[in-house]
């Protein structure tokens, strides 16, 4: 814990990530010296995530260019890529290749990156600031931003369905069904929907659980679970690692609910003090600052001792999920 804070004070992760990776420093770094901490190996992933997104989403000539441009936009150069980061350690226990484990990373960024603007409208949450830059529905307009999301969907999925994702059909078919079942009604979007509803509405604390699992857990233990898809891994492996996803993403949830209130805009690179204001239904609306702390830590603990059956291997996801709960932004 004392070493993690330390790292994560070293190096600013985040939405200046992509700043200090834009030089190509970092990837050079990387390749001369092997990380031996998890900043530097998220440094590392984010580096390698952000030349998949660079490859996959290519500008576009034409009419059609400007959703190409706000595409980019949403997805590059920024975010601490931590669903990514999941997908390539997971992957990297099964001895995965890394181009494959890269572009399933990439492809769940998108993924992300699409329900953030979707979030950051005005008929959601109405967000003008994100990742330390003007939202893409300000920065373009709302129907691009609109088309921008939609279109980071489908090439999220087209990018899986894709040959060069994995050489069995069966691993690729597995990966679509996975994302469409994480990010679909019962999934990301329903608990979207559940959060616009809770909107001004007193929720109880298994309420809000269900509705954090939905909106932000179930796309966080896909990425787990898809190192592990691709991995072919065992069922008994792929059972641990959904426990660790779906523990560390609701820590991850509860730390985001906590960072609202207690984060500025500087260090969040989006609006602090918003859940409060819209009436959100929230683990610190329903317990409190302290208790939510609490519980997010125990959560974190929680998914940590989930494997230690990996041994060293899993050093890496171990820390993470202490990370999650230090992060400051
Ligand atoms: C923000 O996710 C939205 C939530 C689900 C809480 P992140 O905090 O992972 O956002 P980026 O990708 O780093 O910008
Ligand atoms: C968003 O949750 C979850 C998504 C599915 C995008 P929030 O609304 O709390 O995310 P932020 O705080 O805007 O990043
Ligand atoms: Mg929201
Ligand atoms: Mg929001
Ligand atoms: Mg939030």
């Amino acid at each position: 814990m004392h070493n993690l804070r330390k790292h994560v004070i070293g190096v600013k992760l985040g939405s200046r990530l992509g700043e200090s990776l834009s030089s190509g420093l970092a990837v050079a770094l990387m390749k001369i010296v092997p990380p031996d901490n998890l900043a530097a190996e998220m440094l590392r992933v984010a580096a390698l995530v952000e030349q998949a997104l660079d490859v996959l989403l290519p500008p576009i000539e034409g009419a059609e260019g400007r959703l190409a441009e706000a595409m980019r936009y949403a997805t590059l150069n920024g975010g601490k890529r931590l669903r990514g980061f999941l997908v390539i350690q997971a992957a990297s226990l099964f001895a995965v290749s890394q181009t494959c484990a890269a572009r399933v990373a990439a492809s769940v960024e998108m993924l992300h990156a699409y329900s953030l603007v979707h979030d950051d409208l005005p008929a959601m949450d109405n967000d003008d600031l994100r990742r330390g830059k003007p939202s893409a529905h300000k920065a373009f307009d709302e129907a691009t931003a609109i088309l921008a999301g939609d279109a980071l969907q489908t090439r999220a999925f087209e990018i899986l369905a894709e040959q060069d994702t994995h050489s069995d059909p069966q691993a690729r078919c597995e990966l679509v069904a996975a994302l469409g079942a994480a990010s679909g009604a019962r999934g990301m979007a329903g608990g979207q929907m559940i959060d616009m509803l809770a909107e001004g509405q007193t929720l109880d604390a298994p309420a809000v659980t269900r509705l954090q699992a939905l909106k932000t857990g179930r796309l966080i233990q896909y990425s787990v679970e898809a190192g592990a898809i691709l991995g072919r891994a065992s069922p008994q492996d792929r059972h641990v690692l959904a426990a660790y996803g779906r523990d560390i993403g609701a820590a991850f949830q509860i730390a985001d609910d906590l960072l609202d209130v207690e984060g500025s805009d500087a260090d969040l690179g989006k609006t602090a003090g918003k859940d409060e204001a819209a009436g959100k239904a929230t683990m610190v609306s329903v317990l409190g600052v302290e208790m939510a702390r609490a519980h997010a830590d125990m959560l974190a603990r929680q998914a940590a001792a989930h494997l230690e059956g990996f041994g060293d291997r899993a050093a890496y996801l171990r820390e993470l999920a202490a990370f999650v709960v230090a992060r400051r932004n």
